[in-house]
């Protein structure tokens, strides 16, 4: 059998010890990256932010703690696992919901959120499905809300240190591979996203994608 193209649809056991996979490959440093990358959203008390592949509600945790309890924080999954995690982990906030839902299908939101968080999901998925996702965080957004990617960068594998490349090369899929080479800032512009803006980690191999739905339509 071929190897899967996507690993991002993760199984049982990977759920059970993904948080502990990421604090060893970051030597301890996940949670205080993905604080400070929350810090960078910009998050105001009283808003909604709607979370694409939540996974065990890390992210969703610290944002509550910004939106506050006039805020509403939607974390959104496919495995049963990652949202039982998510609940044992946040399930204090009152302001946090989590669905199992599919993100590559069109998702039951128009116009209610401020902010639409994707994080280390969209490099998963077939570009048509890319295309799918960006189009529900549009729809999903209210008009001046913002998208945010958190994911692999640009970057070029051949380049880069060599026990990285081999970890990338073994532990990653083919999509998230092919995924280094697309231009987001283009697929984002075709399905109306503008303004579009980018920050860096972990010497340039992550990125913060922010980019806003324009209250003019450009499609
Ligand atoms: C690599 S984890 C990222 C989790 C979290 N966003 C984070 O940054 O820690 C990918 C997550 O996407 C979820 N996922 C994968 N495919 C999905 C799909 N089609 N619909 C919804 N969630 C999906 C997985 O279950 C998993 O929780």
């Amino acid at each position: 059998m071929p190897p899967a193209r996507s690993k991002v649809e993760i199984g049982p056991g990977g759920a059970r010890y993904y948080d502990l996979f990421l604090n060893l490959l970051s030597l301890g440093q996940y949670s205080h990256f993905i604080k400070s990358v929350v810090e960078k959203m910009g998050i105001k008390p009283g808003q909604s932010i709607l979370d694409l592949g939540s996974g065990t509600g890390k992210n969703d945790c610290f944002m509550a703690e910004k939106v506050g309890s006039q805020g509403r924080i939607v974390g959104l999954d496919i495995n049963d696992e990652m949202l039982s995690r998510a609940w044992n982990r946040c399930g204090s906030y009152p302001n946090i919901t989590f669905k199992k839902q599919r993100i590559e299908l069109s998702v039951p939101y128009k116009g209610e959120f401020d902010k639409v968080l994707i994080s280390f999901v969209l490099h998963g998925f077939e570009n048509d499905q890319k295309l799918g996702i960006i189009h529900s965080a549009h729809q999903a957004l209210k008009t001046g809300g913002t998208f945010y990617i958190l994911d692999y960068s640009e970057f070029d594998l051949a380049k880069i240190w060599l026990p990285l490349r081999f970890a990338f090369t073994h532990w990653e899929c083919q999509l998230a591979v092919e995924f280094l080479k697309i231009d987001m800032k283009e697929m984002l512009r075709s399905e109306g996203f503008t303004d579009s803006e980018e920050e860096f980690f972990f010497r340039g191999h992550l990125r913060l994608l922010k980019t806003v739905k324009p209250s003019v339509s450009i499609t």
